[in-house]
């Protein structure tokens, strides 16, 4: 056999074998967060202190353009936020497992956001930062272990407020988006379980006293008058359409 053709035969072995495992990757996944997500809607209404309010869902209608636009965003910085900890915590073979996955996943629904909004039209831009992961983080300890858990516990309550808020919009959106939406709430359901999971971890028990301290937070962020919209935003203080987004 010459080296091209058996470079072409094991070209395609490999191909195959590696489209199988990603697809019974995806496929376990995918069954996994159906098995989870059955009793983790109620339980993440339970855990968070308040609803979305009906303003600030008046305001996403009022701006679904300016909604994609940042929920790509959010997905981008989550796969972002993921890496970081892989990065500084490199010891830490469970955080390196889950971060790893949950990177891969948003990136994912990143690129899925962005297909959704190419078929509309809409264009990708920058965002002026919103106020609600600057906001968390104020109370985060400066020390670790103390740092670590705190980072942990805030993207277990990011991941259930995005559950949350995927679920409350989606039966005001359009097929399409709905079901978009009600897709991406079950993996954000998983990410908030595995989060507070490595956080109870990395604190050696139980962190219901961190959780009460960024709740507490969370709930201000997610009830006050907010000057720009955004999808962790609070409602606007004027219901005008955001002008922030800048092509690039
Ligand atoms: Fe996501
Ligand atoms: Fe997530």
């Amino acid at each position: 056999m010459n080296d091209d053709l058996q470079g072409t035969i094991y070209g395609t072995i490999n191909s195959t074998i590696n489209s199988t495992i990603d697809s019974t990757i995806e496929t376990n996944i995918d069954s996994t967060n159906e098995r989870i997500y059955e009793g983790a809607h109620g339980s993440i209404n339970d855990f968070l202190l308040c609803r979305t309010p009906q303003a600030w869902i008046d305001n996403a209608l009022a701006n679904q353009d300016l909604l994609l636009i940042d929920h790509a965003h959010c997905e981008k910085k989550a796969a972002s936020t993921a890496l970081s900890l892989m990065y500084r915590y490199v010891d830490n073979a469970e955080l390196l497992h889950k971060m790893s996955r949950l990177a891969r996943e948003e990136l994912r629904h990143f690129e899925q956001v962005l297909a959704l909004m190419t078929a509309r039209g809409i264009s990708y831009g920058h965002l002026t930062p919103a106020r609600y992961a600057a906001g968390l983080r104020v109370a985060v300890r400066s020390t670790d272990p103390g740092r670590l858990v705190d980072l942990l516990v805030i993207g277990a309550i990011i991941e259930a407020r995005s559950c949350e808020r995927f679920a409350t919009l989606a039966p005001y959106l359009d097929t399409e988006l709905s079901n978009f939406y009600n897709g991406l709430l079950k993996s954000e359901a998983r990410h908030y379980r595995d989060y507070l999971a490595l956080a109870e971890q990395a604190n050696g028990g139980a962190v219901d006293d961190r959780v009460a301290v960024f709740l507490a937070i969370e709930q201000e962020l997610i009830e006050q008058p907010d000057s720009e919209f955004r999808f962790h935003s609070g409602p606007l203080t004027q219901p005008v359409a955001d002008k922030h987004a800048i092509p690039i």
